[in-house]
């Protein structure tokens, strides 16, 4: 199967069991959903994954951020083929439905075996850890690492993320250096990698980091074969300002130039490549004056909003439908809504008040943007709320 058709056929795969509708419009207005909608941007999964043809290395989708598989199947239709994935499930997940995609397991701590069924049975050879219990039990369940990619963690500070992802994962630059050394006497091919935080507003904290890696590197006296710079790049969200994806790529590209060796690069975007490939219809289930409650909330798509330092609002557009049942677009509202999701726990509230057209009424509907990244992925069935309903959106 030639690539084109072999593009066609995982479209047809994932969207033949959703409904197709031209616009946001026409789905609200005949299906008035009564459950969460979740829409599908096919030209907009194709974008985002067309700036990382500017990253100077291969992106690997974090599989994490989104593993539906309407959503695995857009990106791949985009033309991802590295997934970086963070359990043997995951590894499953994606080898079930690609089996041409290469995995890399680059969560620094398994489950007992996981790293054993990864490369016995997956052939997986890129690993992450950071101390070492992880990688004697990496060695012992790769049968010694022979053939292996083994990346360091190195822990880096918050710079210019909503969100920090240093503290439960990653290591010191001195110590990162002595387990290289390890890496190396064990025979396999040592990297290095990090996370600066997601949702990352500031180029530079990958200039920050990549010196970092190239101080670690120094001190281990080790040439290093590849560098995973991870994730972070942010999603266009309301109350954040998101340099272009440039200024990203030329900062590391200038950082990467300092860099002893030519060491294979890779990152891990999950947000960049998904965030803004999805919006959600909600509707209103009832009003009590400036309380709204919506039939999705913190325990289905929104629990991202809740996380502590999240400060990005999604983009709201809100619909009502005219006596002819059109879904007609309301003027931007500003009145402040606390917004309840439809579980019976009190804290099933959004953080934060919503601003939404002053006459917004039960039967409305909320169209929520750039949804994709950590909302499918969060969802629980708490009371019975799973919102789990597809459409694609485009002719
Ligand atoms: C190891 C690792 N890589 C990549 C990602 C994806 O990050 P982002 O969605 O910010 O790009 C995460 C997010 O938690 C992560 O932990």
């Amino acid at each position: 199967m030639n690539d084109i058709a072999r593009r066609t056929s995982v479209i047809g795969a994932s969207s033949g069991g959703m409904p197709r509708y031209a616009s946001v419009e026409e789905l609200i207005a005949r299906e008035r959903p009564v459950l969460p909608v979740y829409c599908i941007f096919p030209e907009r999964f194709a974008e985002a994954a067309a700036r990382f043809k500017d990253f100077p290395g291969d992106a690997l989708y974090a599989v994490k951020a989104n593993p539906a598989p309407q959503v695995l199947d857009q990106v791949y239709a985009a033309g991802v083929r590295h997934f970086d994935t963070a359990s043997l499930a995951e590894i499953e997940l994606v080898r079930g439905r690609f089996p041409d995609a290469q995995c890399h397991f680059m969560a620094p701590v398994r489950i007992a075996g996981a790293a054993h069924a990864a490369f016995h049975k997956y052939g997986i050879t890129d690993y992450v850890i950071d101390c070492d219990f992880e990688l004697d039990k990496l060695l012992a369940e790769t049968d010694g690492g022979k053939g292996l990619r083994i990346f360091l963690r190195i822990s880096t500070p918050l710079g210019g993320a909503l969100l920090e992802l240093s503290s439960k994962f990653g290591t010191t630059p001195e110590d990162a250096a002595r387990l290289l050394q390890r890496v190396v006497e064990a025979g396999a091919q040592p990297g290095l990698t990090f996370h600066v935080g997601s949702q990352c507003l500031n180029p530079f904290s990958y200039a920050q980091a990549i010196e970092m890696a190239r101080r670690t590197a120094d001190m281990a006296g080790v040439e290093i074969a590849a560098l995973d710079i991870g994730g972070g790049f942010p999603g266009p969200y309301h109350n954040n300002e998101v340099p272009p994806y440039h200024a990203y790529f030329d900062t590391i590209r200038e950082a990467l130039a300092t860099l002893s060796g030519k060491p294979k690069v890779m990152c891990e975007p999950g947000r960049a490549l998904i965030a803004e490939g999805m919006s959600l219809v909600t509707q209103v289930v009832l009003r009590k004056d400036d309380k709204l409650y919506l039939n999705d909330g913190i325990y289905g798509s929104f629990d991202e909003l809740t996380l502590p330092g999240w400060t990005a609002d999604y983009p709201l557009r809100v619909f009502a439908l005219n006596a002819s049942g059109e879904a007609v677009l309301q003027p931007p509202g500003h009145a402040p809504f606390r917004v309840y999701g439809p579980t019976c726990d009190t804290l099933d509230v959004l953080p934060r008040p919503l601003l939404l057209p002053e006459d917004i009424k039960p039967g409305d509907y909320v169209v929520v943007d750039t949804v994709g990244a950590y909302s499918v992925a969060l969802r629980t069935t708490f009371n019975g709320f799973y919102p789990d309903r597809w459409a694609v959106i485009g002719n």
